[in-house]
Parts: C-alpha cells; sequence; structure tokens
C-alpha cells in the first residue's frame, strides 16, 4: 500500500469540499494501492493536527483543538515525522503563502495547487521555482488553475510534451463571463441587469470588477501559454476591460453597483450591430505565431461551439497542426467547489501514479 499524507492549506469552499471527497474515496484509493489521509488542516491562523489523518468530524475537531501556527513549525513538525510521501495542497487564494512554496519543495514537499499566484508571478520568479522543483526531485501539479476540473492544463501539456504544434488556444475561460455573455445575448434584458443576475446566483467575486475587468482570464491565458514554454508575463496580455477607468477600483463596490448602469447603452449598441445568428463572447485568445495574448470581446456565430455554449460552461478551443481547421474542444463546468475539489483530488492521484 502506498501512503500519502496531505497537509492542506485552506479550508474554505476547495479545501472543505476536498476533505470530504478524499474521506468518502477512501474505498476507492483502497482499490488502488492506495492509502490518503490528511493529517494536517489550516486556515490562515489555525492548525489541526490529528497523525492519523482527520475523520468526518473534521470541523468540530479544527474548532475545537485548532492551535495557532507559523508555516515553519509545520515543516518541522511534518519533518520530525519522517512521512515518506508529503504533499501540500494550496487551497488558498493567497499570494502571501506562495512565498512558502520553495521551502515546502526543500524539505521534501510535493506541491498541488488550486491557487494560481505561483503560475502568475513574474516570468524569472516562475522559472526559479521550475529549477527549484527540478533540484529536488518534486511535483508540482496545478490542473484546477484553469478550468477547474476539466483537463484543459494536462491536454495541452501532453500535446506540447509530444512534439504536437500547438497554434492557437481560444475560448471562454470564466465561468461568470461565460454566464454574463450567454445569457445577455439570449434575453432581452440591460447588460447591468445580467450582471446583477450573474451576482444573485453567485457566479461573480464579490466584486463583479473582478471578472469584467478581464484579469482573471489573462491569468488564465497566461498559465496556459507557459505550458507551452513560452515565456510571457501578464503585462503581455492585451486586456479588454469592461469597466470604464472611472469605475475601477477607487470607487466602493456599492458604488459601482449603482453605476453600472452607465454600460447599458454601450453594450446595447453592440447587440444591435449582431447579425441574427451572432452573439457576443468574451475570450482569451492566444496566438502562438503571431505572439498574440489578448482578452477580448467578439462576436460568434451561433451554429459554432464559442457560439453555442450555454449557462456558466467554461469552452477551451485548442488548434494544432495534426487536428488541422477544427479544434480539439474541452467544455464543461469551469467553476465551482464541487468540481475544483474533485480536480484537486484527481491531481492527488496523478501524483501518487508518479512516486
Ligand atoms: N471556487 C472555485 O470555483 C474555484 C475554481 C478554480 C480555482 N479556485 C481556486 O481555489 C482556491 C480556493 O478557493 P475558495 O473558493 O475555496 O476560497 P475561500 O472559500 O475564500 O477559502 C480560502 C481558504 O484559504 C485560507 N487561507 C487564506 N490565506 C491563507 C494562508 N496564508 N495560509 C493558509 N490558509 C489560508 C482561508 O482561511 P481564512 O478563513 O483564515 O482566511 C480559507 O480557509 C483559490 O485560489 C481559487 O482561485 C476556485
Amino acid at each position: 500500500m502506498k501512503k500519502i499524507q496531505l497537509i492542506l492549506f485552506g479550508i474554505g469552499k476547495v479545501g472543505s469540499t476536498f476533505i470530504n471527497q478524499i474521506i468518502q474515496a477512501q474505498e476507492v484509493f483502497k482499490q488502488q494501492n492506495l492509502e490518503i489521509e490528511i493529517p494536517i488542516i489550516l486556515n490562515s491562523s489555525t492548525a489541526f493536527v490529528k497523525d492519523e489523518g482527520i475523520g468526518e468530524n473534521w470541523k468540530a475537531n479544527f474548532e475545537d483543538f485548532g492551535i495557532p501556527y507559523q508555516v515553519e513549525e509545520i515543516i518541522d513538525y511534518v519533518n520530525s515525522k519522517n512521512w515518506k510521501n508529503v504533499v501540500a495542497i494550496d487551497a488558498t487564494a493567497s499570494a502571501d503563502f506562495v512565498n512558502n512554496y520553495t521551502n515546502l519543495v526543500e524539505n521534501a514537499f510535493h506541491i498541488i495547487a488550486a491557487n494560481k499566484v505561483a503560475n502568475t508571478l513574474a516570468y524569472d520568479e516562475y522559472a526559479f521555482f521550475r529549477e527549484v522543483l527540478k533540484e529536488h526531485k518534486k511535483h508540482f501539479l496545478y490542473e484546477t488553475n484553469v478550468g477547474a476540473g476539466l483537463p484543459v492544463v494536462e491536454t495541452l501539456k501532453n500535446l506540447h510534451l509530444s512534439g504536437e504544434k500547438v497554434t492557437k488556444i481560444r475560448g471562454v475561460f470564466s465561468g461568470s463571463l461565460s454566464y454574463i455573455f450567454n445569457t445577455f445575448s439570449e434575453e432581452n434584458k440591460n447588460f447591468s441587469e445580467v450582471v446583477a443576475l450573474a451576482e444573485s446566483k453567485g457566479y461573480t467575486e464579490p466584486d463583479p470588477r473582478v471578472d469584467l475587468s478581464g484579469t482573471d482570464v489573462a491569468r488564465k491565458l497566461l498559465i496556459l501559454g507557459r505550458e507551452l514554454q513560452l515565456s510571457y508575463n501578464l503585462e503581455d496580455v492585451v486586456v479588454k476591460n469592461l469597466v470604464p477607468a472611472y469605475l475601477t477600483e477607487t470607487n466602493s463596490v456599492t458604488a459601482f453597483q449603482e453605476q453600472i448602469t452607465d454600460l447599458d447603452e454601450e453594450f446595447q449598441l453592440l447587440k444591435s450591430e449582431l447579425k441574427e445568428n451572432e452573439v457576443l463572447r468574451y475570450i482569451g485568445e492566444l496566438d502562438v505565431e503571431d505572439e498574440v495574448l489578448e482578452v477580448k470581446l467578439v462576436k460568434a456565430q451561433k451554429e459554432n461551439p464559442l457560439g453555442a455554449l450555454q449557462g456558466a460552461d467554461s469552452l477551451f478551443e485548442i488548434y494544432t497542426e495534426s487536428y488541422g481547421t477544427q479544434p480539439l474542444v474541452i467544455q464543461g463546468a469551469g467553476a465551482g467547489a464541487a468540481v475544483t475539489a474533485r480536480g484537486l483530488v484527481s491531481d492527488v492521484i496523478k501524483l501518487a501514479e508518479r512516486i
């Protein structure tokens, strides 16, 4: 039986769902000769430790027996245990936590991250961390960084590493923006009403400008570009920010929600210019040959996969030499705690096969 110890940083929506999925899948793991335990769980201030692995009452135990911690103490504790296969799971959204990655790897941790920060750092730092991983022969998996549980990163990596020439990546990378434009294109509603609807369904970030600015899409595009070993930085992505300068971060969320009706006229005009078989889509696009990374608003034909997108689905088109003019398409729920946590679990299984 191969034993794997997971140290879980972040027990919010994704982290707590991940714990429950790991606990429920124990039988399935055993059939694969795997024993997967979570001996330590942590939020930003508190750690709960149970050497033999937490069980179903983990939440109450965390509240009753959690203790303050420093990451260094956790590393020392894990080292003292001589566990063989230790994996830090980063289910935080913290930029600070990523500063611990090098130290973790130097102390024999593998890393699996839902957090996108490490893969969107300045290229030099990104490349440095790859060197640290190589030097210490540790793995870093992050399938959930793009498209949550959808197999986007792995597919792209496999194509690239098998010598396939990827020429273009294009798609709707964000569930919230997918919902907003799918709904706005089809329904007779103002843009501001659709954004409010997306907010009420929990699709947007608490501040919808985070979605509408295009930064999250740009980050995902950068991560995919880097999978093709292209040394781009976030500044290389040309982003069509849907939020005008006077409504950006300096104004409060409430002020923005009150003023978002200012955008209605512009979007109504764009809609009126669409042909009958066209819809609006907010996409990320990497043209490998022309070296252009863009986040932009485009018109798509309803009969094409991009134009036919429904609900809050994400869609990734990968154009390559062998696939020719018809891209390889990956589509489905690209956000949500359940699919993201399952993506993390599947990274754990992939890692278990490699170590
Ligand atoms: N939700 C999705 O659909 C989705 C999809 C793909 C990827 N992701 C990514 O998954 C990650 C988690 O998302 P979420 O929705 O679960 O977030 P969340 O509900 O806000 O939970 C974040 C967790 O991280 C903890 N945390 C913050 N800073 C920390 C630190 N320095 N050390 C240890 N723990 C820390 C928080 O603890 P406190 O409560 O103490 O602050 C909290 O437990 C994010 O990076 C997100 O971008 C999410």
